[in-house]
């Protein structure tokens, strides 16, 4: 059996992430658990706990009703994982209503798991709260554009930055949430040039997700990007595997040796 070396063998921080910017691309994917973070640690610099997991683990509709909880236990099974890269908590739906709320749920973040920062969705309306949590020592992951936990509100998921207005709305976002101290600009769902004039506008690293390819960094879920989550397929994501049809023939097989008693054979019987 071969031993695979990682890629990177020190601890990612922020520090290491925000040097990066125009210097070489971040890569981030989503875990959700320790089996799959381990495989990813040591490969990107970042790995994201995202409440996307309320869809693709829980089989849920949308991201809103993820908990805490629910996002403390997942992040605990990732930091068991992943020892070198940086690892972002996603605040769930309802946690960070107010600046006191936010503080209060993002010092539980930092007690309770090993994650380095926690990401926030909303634009310029959230600087407050970005500015009291950092000024507080969490460092914040702001995300702007497409915002998953508004798809109640605004009736399904919505492209940005398709017009000048819509341009000028996401660069003030960025400049205000920067001017509050957030660590880091995760844009999604904008149409490309709009994520350049942001990455452009801004010192701190961006991370896109349906952005183009001129942000500092891209993040994909990983169920996405590996084929398991079948449900649907934004025009965004990549497959670089075809996971559901890998397990699908894997389990096909292990069926008929079953039925068929040819499994197990000597090799693997005491
Ligand atoms: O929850 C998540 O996985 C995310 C990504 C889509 C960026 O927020």
């Amino acid at each position: 059996m071969s031993i695979h070396t990682p890629r990177i063998e020190k601890k990612i921080t922020l520090s290491t992430i925000s040097a990066m910017k125009g210097v070489e691309p971040i890569t981030m994917v989503t875990a959700y658990d320790a089996l799959f973070a381990r495989l990813f640690d040591g490969e990107v610099e970042m790995i994201l706990v995202g409440d996307s997991l309320n869809m693709s683990f829980l089989g849920k509709e949308d991201t809103l009703s993820a908990t805490m909880d629910q996002m403390i236990y997942h992040t605990q099974a990732v930091g068991n994982g992943a020892k070198s890269a940086c690892i972002v908590f996603d605040m769930p739906f309802g946690s960070y209503t107010t600046a006191d709320i936010a503080l209060e749920n993002a010092v539980r973040v930092y007690h309770e798991t090993n994650a380095q920062a926690v990401k926030i969705e909303g634009g310029k309306e959230k600087a407050d709260i970005v500015r009291v949590l950092s000024e507080n020592g969490v460092a914040v992951v702001a995300h702007i554009g497409l915002m998953p936990q508004h798809v109640r509100s605004e009736g399904g998921y919505k492209v940005r930055g398709k017009d000048e207005d819509d341009i000028k709305a996401l660069l003030e976002d960025a400049l205000d949430l920067q001017a509050a101290g957030a660590a880091l600009i995760l844009v999604e769902g904008v149409k490309a040039e709009a994520a350049k004039a942001v990455t452009e506008a801004v010192q701190i690293p961006t991370i896109g997700i349906g952005a183009g390819n001129s942000t500092d960094g891209q993040v994909l879920v990983w169920s996405d990007m590996f084929g398991f989550f079948e449900a649907f397929k934004p025009k965004f994501v990549k497959r670089y595997c075809d996971g559901a049809k890998e397990v699908r023939e894997g389990l096909e097989q292990y069926i008929s040796e079953v039925k068929s008693r040819a499994f197990p054979d000597e090799e693997h019987t005491y």
